[in-house]
């Protein structure tokens, strides 16, 4: 089976609290590659690229309000199964109930806002990927 691609996103909340590093490392130590990874401060044309699917939804202005308020660290994350790899690593979209030993479970919380800040994305489907990375690494 051929080696998998992914998009991991270390969100605003991620960066700003100084956890890139500790995100990396949970990649590294599952044993996936780093291809490439950038510090970016996304446009707003970006992140409704990005977030197309959720257009219209109560959380999608929000959502690109949160995504713009800071830089953004995107890596372009490969190996086999990565894709459904990261987002186990990543745990379930609610920080406060994604399960301990989780990137959100660990270090995820709700903070009282009305968007759910949980520290990273991941690609879902290799049709997302190939989308996303598309944008992101343009
Ligand atoms: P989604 O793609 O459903 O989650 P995931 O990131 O786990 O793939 O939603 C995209 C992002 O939108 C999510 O990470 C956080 C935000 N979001 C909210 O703020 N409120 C919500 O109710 C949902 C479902 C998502
Ligand atoms: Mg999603």
């Amino acid at each position: 089976m051929a080696t998998e691609e992914t998009l991991v996103l270390v969100k605003p909340d991620g960066v700003a609290r100084g956890l890139t590093g500790a995100i990396l490392a949970r990649i590294e130590a599952k044993g996936y590659a780093l291809v490439d990874i950038k510090l970016v401060e996304p446009s707003r044309e970006l992140l409704a690229q990005h977030y197309a699917e959720h257009e219209g939804k109560p959380f999608y202005e929000p959502l690109l309000e949160f995504m713009m308020s800071g830089p953004v660290v995107a890596i372009r994350v490969a190996g086999n199964r990565v894709i459904e790899g990261f987002r186990s690593l990543a745990g379930t979209t609610d920080p406060t109930t994604a399960a301990p030993g989780t990137i959100r479970g660990d270090f995820g919380r709700d903070w009282g806002v009305a968007v759910q800040q949980n520290l990273v994305h991941g690609s879902d489907s290799p049709e997302s990927a190939a989308r996303e990375l598309g944008i992101w690494f343009a």
